[in-house]
């Protein structure tokens, strides 16, 4: 079973303003997105990771992962795309390309840096028990509304059947294939799988593996370190 993680980092991350890609941005001294490979990794179920960075830095992407491929597996480096499922179609060829028993395959966001080894686990468990697309999952807190586009309310979904989706979500590779080659669109890479009737089962997430958009995500991820000591 050869289990390939897949990390769109081709973001510019404008939000954060730090002038550099998010994915280089430091927490603790440790770019995010070494974080993320090293989560993925520590899971002990992925042994190849394929990046794909901002085309101006694969170099200093490569530069500061290549040192994090463990024995057996290896850490590749491409050039992202303008939208995220672009960089993921492009992470996904060269997976498939060069990484011959790429059965599973895991995409999980650079952004969500923190995410505990134990939900990438979880994730990969599920696929390899035979569902073929796995998300992990939170409860919502906040009561949800539905707007038009003048922002007056059209529904209250019900909040008990609602959840807010993590990464990494994981797929039997020949699905997820299928679904990037459909020329269908959403935001994430379930939502893809969903459109072409393949069921998505969920899996529970973790407060940790939010996304660090924002500099007070930042604060929080800076926080959540200091109280686990590093
Ligand atoms: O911008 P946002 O935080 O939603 O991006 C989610 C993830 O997708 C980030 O890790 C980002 O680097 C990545 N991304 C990408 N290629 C793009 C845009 C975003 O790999 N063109």
């Amino acid at each position: 079973m050869g289990v390939v993680a897949l990390v769109p980092a081709a973001g510019r991350g404008e939000r954060l303003g730090y002038g550099m890609p998010k994915a280089l941005v430091p927490v603790d001294g440790v770019p995010l997105l070494v974080r993320a490979v090293r989560g993925l990794l520590a899971s002990g179920r992925v042994r190849h990771v394929v990046i794909a960075a901002p085309p101006s830095d694969v170099d200093a992407v490569s530069t500061v992962t290549a040192p994090l491929a463990q024995a057996g597996g290896a850490v590749y480096v491409v050039a992202g795309g303008a939208e995220r499922s672009d960089s993921v179609r492009l992470a996904l060829t060269h997976a498939l390309r060069e990484i011959p028993d790429t059965s599973i395959v895991l995409v999980h966001d650079a952004a969500r840096a923190f995410t505990p080894p134990s939900v990438v686990g979880a994730v990969v468990d599920a696929v390899a028990a035979g569902h073929p697309a796995v998300i992990p999952v939170l409860p919502v807190a906040d009561t949800v509304k539905q707007v038009d586009s003048t922002g007056v309310v059209v529904a209250t979904p019900d909040r008990a059947a609602l959840r807010v989706v993590q990464t990494p979500q994981g797929f039997d590779a020949r699905v997820l294939l299928r679904a990037h080659e459909s020329g269908l669109h959403a935001t994430d890479d379930a939502g893809l799988v969903e459109r072409l009737g393949v069921p998505v089962v969920t899996v529970p997430g973790h407060p940790d593996a939010m996304k660090v958009t924002t500099k007070f995500d930042l604060a929080v991820a800076e926080a959540l370190l200091a109280g686990s000591g590093g």
